[in-house]
């Protein structure tokens, strides 16, 4: 269900970057500026997938303050809705739409639907995400299928079109928010780790489909972030210090989409780490207990 929450007019159509470029050749005779500027993306529109909480939520505030008209979508009507009216008098409009991204039949037509509302696309961002905290001997399949469904399917479901779209296009921008959780096997969640690698991997092979399409994919790997998902954790007896507030973290993000950076550890200190848990050999991963 859309709500759209303010009743401004709607933008012009964007500028594409390639497209301004080229007309700028035209009235130069055809011939191409001595040297092309970076092409930092300009953003009318956007979809925020996983926006009723945490980062996606902090993400379309950021975005609508900057002037971006965004389609805000989760499953919970109520908080999208408290996020819209929260944004009424930013310079973007926002508009909700309720989906839950593990019916992944319905996530084509949902991504039609905030299409037409928006009137087009220049970014889209998927954070939509679950962790489920298991036991140590926990081995609960339906759990660790959700966490699939959600992190994965759903990532699939939402960016297949998404990518589609724009490279026919030729112009925009794709984030997926995985998590330096994905760098290892952890023993502590095996397949929420193992879905943030498949992301990983994913949007690796999404970004060198789209290269030439002028289509950047951009990869985020969060370290620990102020968010419900968080907190829940550390209801559930995980000690876990040195967090960055939701906000920060959308910044770093849609920083590093701008700069079309292809992967990103938020803050960046977890760079280092994700280098040295790659690093540890197997034989001394296996008895450490992270
Ligand atoms: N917080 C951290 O420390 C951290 C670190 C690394 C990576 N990350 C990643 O960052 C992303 C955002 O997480 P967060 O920390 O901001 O947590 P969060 O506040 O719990 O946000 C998760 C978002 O995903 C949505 N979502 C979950 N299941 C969904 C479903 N079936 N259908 C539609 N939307 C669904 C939630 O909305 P509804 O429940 O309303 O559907 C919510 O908007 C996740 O991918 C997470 O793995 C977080």
């Amino acid at each position: 269900m859309f709500a759209p929450m303010s009743h401004q007019p709607p933008h012009a159509p964007t500028s594409d970057p390639a497209h301004a470029s080229a007309s700028h050749a035209d009235a130069h005779h055809g011939e191409p500026p001595a040297a092309a500027p970076a092409r930092t993306p300009t953003w009318k529109r956007a979809i925020v997938v996983g926006a009723s909480s945490g980062i996606g939520a902090a993400l379309v505030r950021e975005l609508a303050a900057a002037g971006t008209d965004v389609v805000a979508i989760a499953r919970r009507a109520e908080q999208l809705g408290e996020l819209a009216r929260s944004c009424a008098g930013a310079r973007g409009r926002v508009h909700v739409l309720a989906h839950d991204v593990a019916r992944f039949d319905d996530a084509a037509p949902a991504f039609e639907r905030a299409l037409a509302e928006l009137g087009g696309l220049d970014l889209i961002v998927y954070a939509a995400g679950a962790m489920r905290e298991v036991g140590a001997n926990e081995f609960d399949t339906a759990k660790d299928l959700d966490m699939l469904a959600v992190n994965v399917g759903g990532c699939v479901a939402w960016l297949n079109p998404a990518a589609n779209f724009l490279r026919t296009q030729r112009s925009g921008t794709l984030v997926g928010i995985s998590s330096i959780a994905g760098e290892r096997g952890r023993k502590g969640n095996p397949v929420y780790g193992a879905t943030k690698a498949a992301m990983n991997h994913y949007l690796e092979a999404l970004r060198n489909r789209l290269a030439d399409w002028n289509v950047h994919v951009c990869t985020i790997k969060p370290g620990f972030v102020e968010t419900p998902m968080l907190a829940q954790a550390r209801a559930q007896g995980r000690t876990i210090k040195g967090a960055i507030s939701a906000e920060e973290c959308a910044r770093s993000i849609l920083a590093a989409a701008r700069a079309r950076k292809n992967e990103v550890f938020v803050p960046f200190k977890w760079r280092l780490v994700g280098f040295v848990i790659r690093n540890i050999p197997s034989f001394l991963f296996k008895g450490m207990n992270i």
